[in-house]
């Protein structure tokens, strides 16, 4: 029999995980290898995760080898494979970013150095709560002795999105659409790219033919279609937040098809001018694990402000965290 693979999520009794959970054990990460959940919730929200629990039972996953529970990091992320950080503070009425910055960045320290400590060798972590990729800086920080390459944030989410709206815009079948680049950081400032990307194997920037409508709405409604989401919903993005957190992680696990990247906010390693050592968006191919940075896109003068304006944002985060001595 197969040794399970020990899948740590965190903010295990939150709403993205109320879809996620049930994602991994069916078998949309690993398809039918069996998994064991350990997941991850602050004390008072463990009775509400034994529900979550009991209804996972209730589905009767075959492939689900086991599930232990805590709020213990140490505990929770023992031999842990591959993990998701899910589980973050909301901002609350009165807090501004730096606030959000700083009570997250608690949690990610303490996580990240959890992670250091009993995560298995091959550990490979995915942050999904935000600020995600400055949370993402902030436990590859405080886990020296795990390769930076083994962190990434989710921009997954926008570059779903990205493609769909262009889709939409097209009129074609969003499996049509390919080579979606999301640049930067998962905030308003990202920059999703029309450049590179194809559709039925065209240039999508070309196909549309429409500076106005590029620079004016499509950019700014892919970056702030959280917020409409939540207007129309009455809560935040939750079933499309866990679909893309299952697909990044299987991507990354898996692979990424031939001829087509996917976006992923991973460590710099200078490419495209991005400061060294900053988790900010690229076009990623993944293959046995391990991603690279796809190289050699020619980017024009329009792309390389917009590109700048969101990594400057990054730097700033990264200015603050350090600053609060959290990195
Ligand atoms: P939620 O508030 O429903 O759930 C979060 C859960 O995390 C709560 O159950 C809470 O108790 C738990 N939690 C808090 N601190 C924790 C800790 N130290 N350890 C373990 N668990 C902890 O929130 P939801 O809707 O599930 O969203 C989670 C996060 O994902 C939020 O930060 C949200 O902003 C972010 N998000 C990110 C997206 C992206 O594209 N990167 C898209 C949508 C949401």
């Amino acid at each position: 029999s197969t040794t399970p693979v020990k899948v740590a999520v965190t903010g295990a009794a939150g709403q993205i995980c109320y879809s996620l959970l049930f994602r991994i054990a069916s078998g949309s990460l690993l398809g039918d290898t069996p998994i064991e959940l350990r997941l991850l919730e602050i004390t008072p929200a463990l009775p509400r995760l034994e529900g979550v629990v009991m209804e996972l039972d209730d589905c009767a996953f075959p492939n689900l080898a086991g599930v232990e529970i805590g709020d213990d990091p140490e505990k929770v992320f023992d031999g842990a494979n591959l993990a998701m950080l899910v589980g973050a503070m909301p901002r609350k009425e009165g807090m501004d970013r730096s606030d959000l910055l700083g009570a997250n960045g608690k949690i990610f320290t303490g996580q990240g150095k959890a992670l250091n400590k009993v995560a298995a060798d091959d550990v490979r972590i995915l942050v999904t709560g935000n600020p995600a990729n400055t949370n993402a800086l902030i436990a590859k920080d405080n886990a020296p002795d795990i390769p930076d390459d083994r962190f990434s944030a989710l921009t997954r989410l926008d570059h779903n999105r990205a493609k769909s709206m262009l889709a939409k815009k097209l009129g074609v079948n969003v499996g049509e659409v390919t080579n979606m680049t999301i640049w930067g950081n998962h905030s308003n400032t990202q920059f999703p790219d029309l450049f590179h990307t194809k559709v039925g194997g065209k240039n999508a920037y070309e196909l549309v033919n429409d500076e106005a409508w590029y620079e004016n709405t499509y950019i700014p409604e892919v970056a702030k279609r959280g917020g409409a989401v939540i207007k129309a919903r009455g809560a935040s993005s939750a079933a499309s937040a866990a679909n893309a957190t299952v697909e990044a992680m299987h991507d990354w696990a898996v692979g990424t098809p031939a001829n087509d990247w996917v976006s992923m906010s991973v460590v710099s390693d200078g490419s495209y001018g991005v400061p060294e050592g900053l988790i900010s968006s690229f076009p990623v191919t993944c293959k046995d694990g391990k991603y690279e940075i796809v190289q050699g896109l020619d980017l024009n003068d329009f792309s390389k402000k917009k590109i700048a304006a969101t990594v400057d944002e990054l730097t700033k985060e990264q200015g603050e965290v350090r600053e609060m001595g959290l990195i």
